[in-house]
């Protein structure tokens, strides 16, 4: 104990770690003197600043959070009534399992891999519930960290979602990085991306968006797909598919899913990640699951084991509530024909505001081709406007998004896209 407490050793541990503002201890009437002041979230302290504000055509374009025509957030009908189904049954509130409610997990891989797939009859997946897609991406890549034998290297596209590099760093997991998104096009850099990811080395991890790519809204089209399974092959990668958007790319959930179905179709096992966030608006629920393919249902029984014992002494089991309203939702048919309307209305409500902000940038007068605010896909835009832009616009305009210049369209109305159209224009020409 004394040797514990002695200042070799906790100056010792503050060197191993200065990112994290650990410095030296203190004593008893200041433990904490040495902790260093933390940057905000990049996206959720943009939250943060916006209210904050108050000017009256203030814009909150930061988090991917759907609003709707109004500008309000939108908790969907079926959503509204799984959860007076799930009342009047008066369910108790006993603890759920480690991996969670066993008829969620079910529906949430049939979401993903479609009901017929082969992994799901042959029982050699195993899915856990987890805590929306942030959960299921850090159980993932604490799974990895334990027990991926090959290489503690995960590859993330060049830009990925800010979130992947604190989960994976977090998790003991080396960041690498493929070529993704070509500024010059606004679009998908498929050549950089084919030529970075045959030069990693083998047995090394990639992590794939499954559609609508956070943050740049570039998805490969099928053929791309298919060349980048081949070659992801070829250097025996392990595929790490984070799925947070299933249905929000194009409204149409097999659509969306596609990527993810023809990977397996070509016998890659991979690990999987995905969220109701989005797709059910299910935000503050946390609902989501994290699956593994695995060789065989033996093979998936021993990974189940291990995946329990990497939960329990983080969160126990998951919460119940949310888990409930998308298994309700998923499994009565006619609610779950309703979600499928109002997953394609979202996204249709999304593309139409991506063309009204091009109409209005042209309107305006902008001389800049901005095509890639119509092609891009699912819930963000990346405008391609620089952080001293990015300043000016929230400075000026009080237009709030996050410093790389993407905005979530999902938080564009009829009644703003002629104001952001307005002061993209200002700071742009
Ligand atoms: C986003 O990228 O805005 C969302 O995925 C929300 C989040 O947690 O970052």
């Amino acid at each position: 104990m004394a040797l514990l407490k002695s200042t070799k050793v906790f100056v010792c541990l503050g060197n191993i770690t200065p990112s994290l503002g650990v410095m030296s201890a203190r004593n008893s009437s200041s433990w904490w003197g040495g902790v260093q002041m933390g940057p905000p979230d990049p996206i959720l302290g943009v939250t943060e600043a916006f209210k904050r504000d108050t000017n009256p055509k203030k814009m909150n374009l930061g988090v991917g959070a759907y609003r709707d025509d109004q500008g309000k957030p939108f908790v969907l009908s079926c959503v509204r009534k799984a959860e007076a189904l799930i009342a009047a049954k008066q369910l108790d509130k006993e603890y759920l399992a480690i991996g969670g409610l066993g008829e969620f997990t079910k529906a949430c891989a049939q979401l993903a891999l479609g009901a017929d797939n082969e992994v799901l009859k042959s029982g050699r997946n195993i899915t856990v519930q987890t805590i929306s897609g942030t959960g299921s991406l850090r159980i993932g890549a604490n799974f990895l960290s334990r027990f991926h034998g090959g290489s503690r290297d995960v590859y993330l596209p060049k830009p990925s979602w800010g979130n992947h590099t604190p989960i994976f760093r977090d998790a003991g997991m080396q960041l690498k990085a493929y070529r993704y998104y070509d500024p010059s096009t606004c679009g998908f850099d498929f050549n950089g991306a084919l030529e970075d990811i045959s030069k990693i080395p083998e047995q090394s991890v990639i992590l794939l968006h499954a559609c609508a790519h956070n943050p740049t809204g570039v998805d490969p089209r099928p053929e791309q797909w298919k060349e980048i399974s081949d070659i992801v092959k070829k250097r025996n990668l392990l595929v790490f598919f984070d799925m947070a958007y299933q249905g929000f790319a194009s409204g149409d959930i097999d659509r969306d899913a596609w990527a993810v179905r023809y990977f397996i179709e070509q016998g890659h096992n991979i690990v999987l990640s995905q969220s109701f966030a989005k797709n059910m608006g299910l935000y503050g629920e946390r609902v989501g699951g994290f699956s593994v393919v695995c060789k065989d249902n033996e093979e998936a029984k021993r990974v189940e084991s291990q995946l329990k014992i990497l939960i329990r002494p983080i969160y126990s089991n998951p919460p119940m509530n949310g888990a409930r309203i998308a298994t309700t939702i998923l499994n009565t048919p006619d609610l779950r024909a309703l979600w499928l309307e109002e997953v394609h209305g979202m996204a249709n409500r999304i593309i139409k505001m991506r063309e009204q902000l091009a109409a209005g940038l042209k309107k305006n007068g902008s001389t800049h081709n901005w095509q890639h605010v119509i092609d891009q896909i699912g819930m963000f835009c990346f405008t391609g406007l620089k952080p001293e832009q990015v300043e000016r616009i929230t400075k000026e305009f009080s237009v709030y998004m996050t410093k790389d210049g993407r905005i979530s369209m999902a938080g564009v109305t009829s009644g703003n896209v002629e104001y952001l159209a307005e002061a993209i224009h200002a700071v742009s020409k």
